[in-house]
């Protein structure tokens, strides 16, 4: 079902002498059926969020809609929401069976059926095999699919899933995230998934709300936070390797591209947008995919050369600073070479220099 937030604040230990404020003013709206994922790093407000969704917190102030329904104010039980928790919340007696199942025993048209639906998701997870053991003595990875398992099984009119794959091996997890995607999907679920992985978030969000310090940064689709970055963080933590970043001033014949003491490193000739005056202090961004090797618009010198199987990352010091470049095929050049690169101004970012915010995709007018 759709969910709204509203101007939604977490103020831990408001009124004591040292509140933390955990999430500021954030507006979200996930639409019905749709998957997305919260991203950001430790300690940015992800789980608060997603707690205040489900009622285990309160709202500092703002409000939550849920299917229409304001339910900010409900008990946990009242939400219609199942929630895979970050630390398990396995209860200890129970085998992970009747921990899977527990919930559906309140439930009339699942309850007949539990322990068949039981065994269909456990199969889904890879955790038939432990399903007469209790949680203790079980590693993290098959206590946390566990906890998965108990959120999925459940007919709630939304999933929180709080970092649901993160202790699980690489491989598994691959495997895992089709799956569970695949099964939310074709159960026309709603979920909010909780993340540091920005993989995690690709492979299963269909939009991403990424987060900083308990600012909600930008809210867009994989491909939109891509290739139109809202400011400059966004920029720099979502794809891999970031993207590289140039202090610079607006020209009169485009910009100039400063190195660490202030004197020009690069002269970009293009026409800056209109309405960006003359001096003014930008940051260029350019991803590392659009830096092109074996161009003779600059010349840099070759500081790292690493090829990783099917791609090349190649460290360039071309401006008193390092520019990464990934490159198809392997680079033959040494070390210490002179190596020429260029790029197309259409694929150069422009942020203000003092807040960050984006000024332009594409830097030419
Ligand atoms: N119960 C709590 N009491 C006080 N501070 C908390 C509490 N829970 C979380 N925090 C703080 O709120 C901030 C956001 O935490 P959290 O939502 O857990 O972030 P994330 O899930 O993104 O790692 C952190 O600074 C964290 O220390
Ligand atoms: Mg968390």
């Amino acid at each position: 079902m759709s969910l709204n937030l509203e101007s939604v604040s977490k103020i831990y230990g408001e009124g004591s002498r040292h509140p933390v404020h955990a999430v500021r003013t954030m507006d979200l709206e996930v639409k019905d059926g749709e998957i997305i994922a919260l991203l950001g790093s430790s300690g940015c407000g992800k789980t608060s969020t997603l707690r205040m969704i489900a009622g285990f917190e309160t709202v500092s102030s703002g409000t939550i809609n849920l299917a229409g329904r304001r339910i900010d104010h409900l008990a946990p039980a009242q939400r219609r929401v199942a929630m895979a928790f970050e630390g398990y919340a396995l209860y200890p007696p129970l085998t992970i069976a009747e921990n899977i199942g527990f919930a559906l025993r309140g439930d009339r048209t699942q309850a007949a059926t539990a322990s068949a639906q039981v065994k269909e998701v456990a199969e889904l997870l890879e955790i038939g095999p432990i399903l007469n053991r209790r949680p203790n003595g079980l590693s993290g990875g098959q206590q946390q699919r566990a906890s998965l398992a108990r959120a999925l099984i459940r007919n709630a009119e939304l999933h929180l899933l709080d970092e649901p794959m993160g202790q699980l091996e690489p491989q598994l997890r691959a495997v895992l995230r089709g799956r569970v995607k695949a099964r939310i999907q074709e159960r026309g679920y709603t979920a909010v998934l909780v993340t540091h992985d920005q993989g995690e978030a690709n492979a299963m969000a269909d939009r991403i709300a990424v987060m900083e310090a308990g600012v909600l940064q930008q809210y867009g689709t994989p491909a939109e936070l891509r290739d139109r970055p809202a400011n400059l963080f966004v920029a720099t933590f979502f794809g891999e390797p970031p993207m590289n970043t140039l202090p610079g001033i607006v020209t009169e014949a485009g910009y100039d591209a400063l190195d660490a003491a202030g004197a020009v490193a690069l002269r970009i000739p293009v026409a800056a947008p209109r309405g960006l005056a003359h001096g003014r202090r930008v940051v260029l961004g350019l991803r590392p995919h659009r830096l092109h090797l074996g161009r003779d618009d600059y010349r840099g010198v070759m500081v790292s050369n690493q090829w990783l199987g099917d791609q090349a990352h190649v460290a360039i010091e071309a401006t008193g600073r390092m520019l990464i470049a990934i490159h198809p095929t392997r680079i033959a050049a040494r070390l210490g070479e002179t190596i020429g690169f260029g790029f197309d101004p259409d694929d150069l970012h422009l942020f203000d220099a003092e807040s960050g915010a984006a000024l332009a995709h594409g830097a030419a007018s």
